[in-house]
């Protein structure tokens, strides 16, 4: 099992106008597979990613990755175990535009890489995301799918095992992201990763083993 939440809960504001999000969510996702989380706007799955990444704290219930319970770890002890297990996709891609693209990837692995180590690895995939000869080319350079197929790099520059992605092609046109999904996907099934998928992508959702509903705060499975 790669992943699995008991009971988790989650409300936002305060005691008066607070909104219950997460309503006690379980789910379990298999090491290896692809899942992807559907359900309407401001129904909870970014908030759901984000707890799963440790980003954010839910108020009660449980989270295991790979059988490490990390709803009890501190601050400190939370992105030590981020950083070495799980790779972040967001819908806007959050890319440095004063860094090139290969920058971009390499960066988050200098916590944990020598320099030249990690350059390597991100030159590695720049080139397994088709994006080799732009390699320094700024965000400001490259279309939207190509900044996204950059993110996705980025994501990986860790050697995750598990890959979080809130909605990644959001931004993109139909054809493009469901070629951004597929290289997702083919990268995921490569390394043997564990992909979790916010969408509202219908055609991408359908491209994954399985899918999961999230509902006024539970998760319903289809
Ligand atoms: N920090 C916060 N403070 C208060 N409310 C919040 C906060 N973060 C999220 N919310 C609320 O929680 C609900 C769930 O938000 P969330 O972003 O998880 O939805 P979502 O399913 O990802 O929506 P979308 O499909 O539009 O991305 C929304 O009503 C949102 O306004
Ligand atoms: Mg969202």
């Amino acid at each position: 099992m790669m992943l699995s939440l008991k009971g988790v809960k989650k409300s936002f504001g305060g005691k008066k106008e607070s909104i219950e999000v997460l309503k006690g969510v379980d789910f379990s996702v298999q090491k290896g597979e692809t899942v992807a989380i559907m359900g309407p706007s401001g129904v909870g799955k970014s908030t759901l990613l984000h707890i799963i990444g440790g980003l954010l704290k839910p108020d009660s219930g449980e989270i295991e990755i790979e059988g490490t319970n990390i709803s009890v770890f501190t601050e400190e002890e939370t992105d030590l175990f981020r950083n070495k297990t799980i790779g972040f996709v967001f819908q806007h891609h959050y890319l440095l535009s004063e860094f090139n693209a290969l920058e971009n990837v390499f960066v988050p692995a200098l916590l944990s890489k020598k320099k030249k180590e990690a350059e390597t690895k991100a030159e590695e995939l720049l080139k397994s995301v088709g994006l080799w000869e732009r390699k320094r080319h700024y965000p400001s350079e490259l279309s939207g799918g190509e900044q996204q197929r950059v993110a996705i790099a980025r994501a990986l520059i860790n050697s995750p095992k598990l890959l979080l992605a809130d909605e990644p092609t959001g931004d993109l046109d139909e054809a493009t992201s469901i070629s951004v999904f597929e290289l997702l996907r083919s990268l995921a099934e490569k390394e043997n990763l564990t992909l979790l998928m916010a969408t509202h992508n219908k055609n991408l959702a359908e491209r994954c083993d399985r899918i999961l509903f999230l509902h006024n705060g539970k998760i319903i499975e289809n």
